[in-house]
């Protein structure tokens, strides 16, 4: 049971606020600020270099907290400063080879599918959509059916950007396996608002971000890599002191996920980072998801009865993404109206999903996104404005 009273108070954000943008950039949660600001103030007092010396054991920490709330090892594990890095830090490090295949999803995200392509263009791989099934998840039939030994990676996003469909990971990770292929997850929507297990699902690698559903600060992101599968690979940039400069004419590459990092980075950031998985720790990721996955429930039946709306997401297993449209009304000026009523949320382009979105015959839709701390009636406050902004369309 979310104890809702505690969450709120630790929640400053939500004052004066209809915040319904966690797929976007979530309101960070008190410790979250505390750790940030702390280790700020430290810096200012005690120079950058001695404040990490000082925070050593919590910075540790924040690797062990990461690795409990996805099923890895500490060392599995990479900070960085986003989910696009973590993921384009792993993909640039697979040494494709002319005529490897590439498949990916029509979920697939505007930084995955962009990198991919100039891989096609540069090395000479095909990238390939698999399509989707019956109920908008990648289809696991036509997917086994295009999977062989040619095929070097699948790149896998979890939840899209713009909408709650949420794929399945361990099935895929099954199928790739069974030839050969390295199986990238994007798991930037889903940490935070759905369990994420690497240990279970078996991936090569996954990416992800601090700023939404983990409710972290801005420039925070991190990769697992499997040690299993990945070992021999090599990033395509070797980093400062991440990589041993063992002598004049020699290097030695780490042998752990710090091979992924640049030793420079953003301490504080990644100490609030810790902080927010802490916090979502302490929460129980199984009651985050399932307050999420309620709200979502309540917005979609809400807006299915407001006359002009139309609800778009796909799946029989939806999350806590919710995208709708206004028949007569274009989905960037139906967040704006919402803004000025306080309420932030934002909206997908086609340009954010091109797939998906041209296979829904759409140019934008909104995108509310609750999160564990949206109260019934926010949801309800924010339902009424959507009508009145439908019947004025
Ligand atoms: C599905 C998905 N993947 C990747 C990203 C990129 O994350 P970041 O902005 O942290 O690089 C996003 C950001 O919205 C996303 O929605």
């Amino acid at each position: 049971m979310l104890d809702i009273d505690r969450i709120l108070s630790d929640t400053p954000g939500v004052m004066g606020t209809l915040f319904f943008d966690s797929a976007g950039s979530s309101l960070p949660p008190l410790p979250v600020l505390d750790a940030v600001i702390g280790h700020l103030r430290l810096e200012a007092q005690v120079g950058g270099y001695r404040a990490a010396e000082v925070a050593g054991e919590r910075l540790a920490g924040v690797k062990q907290s990461i690795a409990r709330l996805i099923g890895a090892a500490p060392e599995d594990v990479a900070l960085l400063d986003s989910a696009g890095r973590a993921w384009n830090e792993f993909f640039s490090a697979v040494p494709f080879e002319r005529g490897d295949r590439i498949l990916t999803c029509r979920a697939d995200y505007p930084s995955n599918a962009i990198n991919a392509l100039k891989a096609h263009k540069t090395l000479g791989v095909s990238v390939e959509v698999v399509p989707s099934d019956q109920h908008g998840r990648i289809d696991l039939g036509a997917l086994a059916a295009m999977l062989d030994e040619r095929v070097r990676l699948v790149s896998l996003v979890e939840v899209p950007t713009n909408s709650g469909l949420v794929n399945p990971v361990r099935e895929v990770v099954e199928l790739a396996h069974a030839h050969g292929a390295l199986v990238l997850h994007d798991a930037c929507q889903s940490a935070g608002q759905l369990p994420v297990d690497v240990a279970e699902s078996g991936v090569d690698a996954a990416s992800f971000t601090g700023r939404k559903w983990l409710r972290g600060p801005r420039g925070t992101g991190f990769l697992y890599v499997n040690p299993k599968t990945t070992a021999g690979l090599e990033p395509r940039v070797l980093g400062t002191f991440t990589t041993a400069w063992t002598g004049p004419d020699e290097y030695e590459v780490a042998k752990d996920a710090t091979r992924f990092e640049q030793w420079e980075g953003n301490i504080a950031g990644f100490l609030g980072l810790g902080a927010a998985v802490d916090y979502l720790l302490d929460i129980g990721v199984d009651e985050a998801s399932a307050a999420v996955r309620a709200s979502a429930r309540l917005l979609r039946e809400g807006l299915a009865q407001v006359p002009g709306a139309r609800v778009w997401d796909l799946g029989d297993d939806l999350c806590g993404i919710v995208t709708f449209s206004l028949d007569g009304a274009d989905s960037v000026s139906v967040a704006g109206e919402l803004a000025k009523h306080t309420v932030s949320c934002h909206y997908s382009r086609r340009t954010s999903a091109q797939h998906d979105m041209a296979a829904k015959g759409l140019m934008d839709v909104v995108r509310l996104s609750p999160h564990y701390f949206n109260i019934a009636s926010e949801i309800d406050a924010v339902l009424e404005l959507v009508a009145d902004i439908a019947k004025a369309a």
